[in-house]
């Protein structure tokens, strides 16, 4: 598909055109495992689905065509598609990774590979000489979150893309694009190798699939990762493909009206003197607005805060809401609220990467702003 079509269209579009066989103009969901092969080894581009998949191959294709890289691929979870990033590596090698990242990637690094023979070395997000400083000889990848989760600090990715250009050997740069989507920020132009994402969270954007995604800015790359991805076998479904491609194709209209919430509920907390602190990187106040402006289309739809009466307080709030749901996740069209220090950092507990039990997060919805300002305001009285 033309390249050069804008971001809704190639959302739409690439990598699903109408069945050849049928003019459907959904991509079919192909719940088949294998296929016939006219002779001996003479089949039409697929094997057995753990290889590939047509309905598979579709949602790969939009991915890359949306994260502007030369090959996608699809994973069972974006824990599956981090996996696979550090299956790229070998016992002795080095991986820089921010220090506030998602706890289940923590717990990957350090209780899953570091028993295979990698360490792991953490740096603050926003202070990338901080962190390139961390490079050495056997350090092989660079893993980036940004917006980070749960402080949504952003990483200035130009900045640690630059930085590593010319360090031999030179590490793989991948960001986890989990929090902004392609629509708001493409990292692969800014100078990474690869980009990580859970599906579950905007690209499906209704609370109803679990996946992942890799993409690959280069060919070889990617080619190693698909010899990874088919080796391994942590592939989705052709109908968790089928949902994520349907939610790919309201992502830019859902991210605009995210941040438009997002933006509200800032400004709601900043005024509210229960909170301590708001962190949304779309607030005039963020101490990196700047570089949000520049990275990043608009400021997405997560915020979190944290209250001045502390941990029990956070507790509270966050049982109290009515619209906002009490759930792990995000990126659906429904509001959920959490206490990472409970809930999805709890693997962080007890490390250095604790998070404070003050901090609520936010994954604003699509609801009428209105109806959640009056249900955050109601649980801030609790
Ligand atoms: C930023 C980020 N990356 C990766 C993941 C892992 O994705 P999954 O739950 O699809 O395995 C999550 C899950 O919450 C996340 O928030």
């Amino acid at each position: 598909m033309d390249p050069s079509y804008r971001f809704e269209t190639l959302a739409i579009h690439a990598g699903q055109p109408p069945d050849p066989a049928t003019g459907a103009v959904m991509t079919p969901i192909y719940q088949t495992s294998t296929y016939r092969q006219s002779g001996v080894g003479q089949h039409q581009g697929y094997e057995y689905s753990r290889s590939g998949n047509p309905t598979r191959r579709a949602l790969e294709d939009c991915l890359a065509a949306l994260e502007g890289g030369a090959r996608g691929l699809a994973f069972a979870s974006g824990m599956a598609a981090a996996d696979a990033v550090l299956r790229l590596l070998r016992p002795g090698d080095h991986v820089v990774a921010v220090n506030d990242l998602y706890g289940g990637t923590y717990r990957l690094f350090e209780r899953v590979y570091s028993n295979y023979g990698l360490t792991f070395s953490y740096a603050a997000p926003d202070k990338p000489a901080g962190l390139l400083a961390l490079i050495r000889g056997e350090t092989r990848l660079v893993w980036l979150e940004s917006p980070t989760n749960p402080w949504l600090t952003l990483c200035d990715l130009r900045a640690i893309a630059d930085g590593l250009r010319d360090i031999r050997p030179r590490p793989y740069l991948c960001v986890d694009n989990t929090f902004a989507t392609p629509y708001l920020q493409r990292p692969l132009e800014l100078g990474a190798d690869l980009v990580v994402h859970s599906t579950t969270k905007y690209l499906g954007g209704h609370s109803d699939v679990v996946g992942g995604a890799l993409v690959a800015k280069d060919a070889a790359l990617g080619e190693e990762l698909a010899f990874l991805q088919n080796a391994a076998g942590a592939v989705p479904g052709p109908m968790d493909c089928f949902l994520v491609l349907r939610g790919i194709k309201t992502l830019a209209l859902r991210m605009d009206k995210h941040a438009a919430n997002a933006a509200h509920i800032a400004r709601f907390l900043e005024g509210h003197s229960a909170v301590r602190q708001v962190f949304y990187p779309g607030s005039t106040t963020h101490p990196q607005h700047d570089l949000a402006s520049r990275q990043m289309r608009n400021a997405g739809g997560m915020v979190s805060f944290t209250l001045r009466d502390g941990a029990e307080k956070a507790t509270r709030v966050a049982e109290a809401t009515r619209l906002f749901a009490l759930a792990e996740s995000l990126g659906g069209v429904e509001s959920l609220i959490e206490v990472p220090a409970a809930m999805t950092h709890l693997s962080t507990s007890d490390s250095p990467l604790a998070v404070d039990p003050s901090l609520v997060r936010l994954s604003v919805g699509l609801e009428a702003v209105e109806d959640l300002i009056a249900d955050l305001e109601e649980a801030l009285r609790a």
